[in-house]
C-alpha cells in the first residue's frame, strides 16, 4: 500500500500549473476516434481514467499515438470503429463506461465493457434506461444495476428523455447514441451539468443545440449525423485539480499562489462562488476563451472553454449554506470545499448532494469518516453534510479506500493540521493528477 505523510506547512507561494481537464481529456479522445481525420490534442490528462479511454479506442482498431508534444488521434468515422477482441476495460472511469456506452450502442458489433470493483458498483440503470428506450440492447452481465455491461447492435431511434439527475455523464451518453438515431434526440437535465460534450460535438460539426429554462433545467438536442470532422484541441487545466490549490492557498497562513492556464466554464467554476462566498480573497486574471476544438460555432454564446490564471491568497473564511442552483457545478470539489468548511468559522451546510453517494466512494461517508478523525465536527445527512467549522484539525490516518478525490482533499487538510496526517493509498492520485505530491511537495 502507498503512503504520504503530510506536516503542515506555511507560507505557500509561487506559481503552478495544474493537468488537463480530464472531462476534456476524454471527450476529446472520444469524439477524435469516432470523427474523419487527425484530431490533435495538447495538455491531454495522462491520468489513469484517461488512459483508460485510449485504450478502449485503441481496442477498438483507432490509432492515437502519445508523443510529447500532443495526442494524436487518427479516427475512424462515425461508423468505423471495429469490434474489440475481449472485454473493454475502463478501470475506475465513470466517464468512460458511461460516454461509451452511448456510441457502442450505435455500433454494428457486440461489446463488452468492466471496470474495477469500485467502478463496478456503480449505478448504470441511469444510462441503461435511456439507451434502452432508444431502442439500445444494453443490459448488466451480472443482471444488477451494474457493469459488466454487454452492449448488442440495436437500430436506435431519437427519443425525448426528462432525465431525473443533472448528470453530464447521462446526458452525454444519450447524446452520442443520438449521432446514430433515425431522428432528433433530446435531453432535459433538472440542472445544467457540464456542457463540454455539447460546445465539443457542435465544434467536432454536430448538429446541436442547447437552452437553460427559466426554471433552472436545461435541455440539449442533437440531430443524427454523417460524419464529425478532426479538431485541434488546446485542453485547459482542470479546474477540480486546481480546486486543491486554491484551497491550499486560502487556508494556509501567508501564502499567496498563482495557478495558470485553469478552466472556468461556468458550468464547472461553482467553487470560485463557494470561494468568494466563504470569504476568500481570490481572482480571475488573464480571463479569454479557450477555443475547445478549433471551431467556432457558439452554443449558450459560448464558443469555447473560459480559462483564466486564478490568484488566491490566505484568507480567513466563514461557513455557508450550498445548494441545489450550485452543485451540479461543483460536485466534484465537494470532499475540498468540506475540508474549507471544517477550517472556516462557524456552520457549512451541504444539501441537494446525493449525486455524492454514487462517486468514487460514497463521498458523505469517506469525508464525514476522515473529517472526524482529525477532530472536526460533522453530521451527514441523507443529501450531504453539516460541518461546524473552526475547531484545529489534527493530524490522523486518512483512509482514501482509493478515491483520488478524498486521498487529495484531505491530503489539503494535513497542510493545516497539528502533527502528521498519513494518507494511505496515496497513489491514487494517478486517477486525475499523477504529479499531485509532487507539486504540493514543491510548493
Ligand atoms: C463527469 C461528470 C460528473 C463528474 C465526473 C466527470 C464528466 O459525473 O462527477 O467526475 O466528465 O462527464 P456525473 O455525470 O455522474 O455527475
Amino acid at each position: 500500500m502507498s503512503v504520504k505523510s503530510i506536516y503542515p506547512k506555511k507560507d505557500l507561494r509561487g506559481e503552478i500549473t495544474v493537468p488537463g481537464d480530464k472531462s476534456i481529456s476524454h471527450r476529446s479522445v472520444m469524439f477524435g476516434s469516432i470523427a474523419l481525420g487527425t484530431t490533435v490534442i495538447t495538455n491531454f490528462l495522462n491520468g489513469a481514467d484517461c488512459l483508460s479511454t485510449i485504450d478502449c479506442f485503441q481496442r477498438m482498431g483507432v490509432k492515437i499515438v502519445k508523443k510529447p508534444d500532443a495526442v494524436y488521434v487518427h479516427g475512424k468515422g462515425l461508423r468505423g470503429l471495429s469490434a474489440p477482441a475481449g472485454t473493454l476495460n475502463v478501470g475506475n472511469s465513470g466517464t468512460t463506461t458511461r460516454l461509451l456506452a452511448g456510441i457502442l450502442a450505435g455500433q454494428s458489433f457486440s461489446s463488452v465493457m468492466s471496470g474495477d470493483e469500485s467502478l463496478n458498483q456503480r449505478p448504470m440503470g441511469r444510462i441503461m434506461t435511456p439507451l434502452g428506450r432508444m431502442g439500445a440492447r444494453i443490459s448488466s452481465i451480472q443482471d444488477s444495476d451494474c457493469a459488466p455491461l454487454r452492449i448488442e447492435p440495436g437500430d436506435l431511434h431519437g427519443i425525448h428523455y426528462q432525465s431525473p439527475v443533472a448528470s453530464a455523464q447521462v446526458k452525454s451518453a444519450v447524446l452520442l447514441a443520438g449521432l446514430y438515431a433515425d431522428g432528433e434526440t433530446c435531453v432535459t437535465e433538472p440542472a445544467l451539468s457540464r456542457n463540454h460534450t455539447e460546445l465539443m460535438l457542435s465544434n467536432f460539426g454536430a448538429d446541436i443545440s442547447s437552452v437553460i429554462h427559466e426554471d433552472g433545467s436545461a435541455s440539449a438536442r442533437i440531430s443524427p449525423c454523417q460524419e464529425l470532422y478532426a479538431q485541434e484541441i488546446q485542453v485547459p487545466g482542470d479546474i477540480s485539480s486546481a480546486a486543491y490549490f486554491i484551497a491550499a492557498g486560502l487556508l494556509v497562513p501567508g501564502s499567496e499562489l498563482l495557478i495558470r492556464n485553469v478552466g472556468t466554464n461556468p458550468a464547472r467554476a461553482g467553487i470560485l462562488k463557494v470561494c468568494q462566498a466563504m470569504g476568500a480573497d481570490i481572482t480571475c486574471l488573464n480571463t479569454r476563451n479557450m477555443p475547445a476544438a478549433s471551431g467556432t460555432s457558439p452554443l449558450f454564446g459560448q464558443t469555447g472553454e473560459p480559462t483564466a490564471d486564478i490568484l488566491v491568497r490566505y484568507s480567513p473564511l466563514h461557513g455557508i449554506t450550498i445548494g441545489k442552483d450550485l452543485i451540479p457545478a461543483l460536485i466534484d470539489e465537494i470532499p475540498v470545499i468540506a475540508v474549507m468548511a471544517a477550517c472556516a468559522q462557524g456552520t457549512t451546510i451541504i444539501r441537494d448532494a446525493s449525486e455524492l453517494k454514487v462517486k468514487e466512494t460514497d463521498r458523505i461517508a469517506t469525508v464525514t469518516e476522515n473529517l472526524r478523525a482529525m477532530g472536526a465536527d460533522v453530521t451527514p445527512t441523507e443529501d450531504g453534510m453539516i460541518i461546524e467549522g473552526g475547531a484545529p484539525l489534527k493530524g490522523a490516518h486518512i483512509n482514501s479506500y482509493l478515491d483520488h478525490r478524498i486521498a487529495m482533499a484531505f491530503s489539503i487538510a494535513g497542510l493545516t493540521a497539528a502533527g502528521e496526517t498519513v494518507i494511505e493509498n496515496s497513489q491514487c492520485v494517478d486517477i486525475s493528477y499523477p504529479d499531485f505530491f509532487q507539486t504540493l511537495d514543491c510548493l
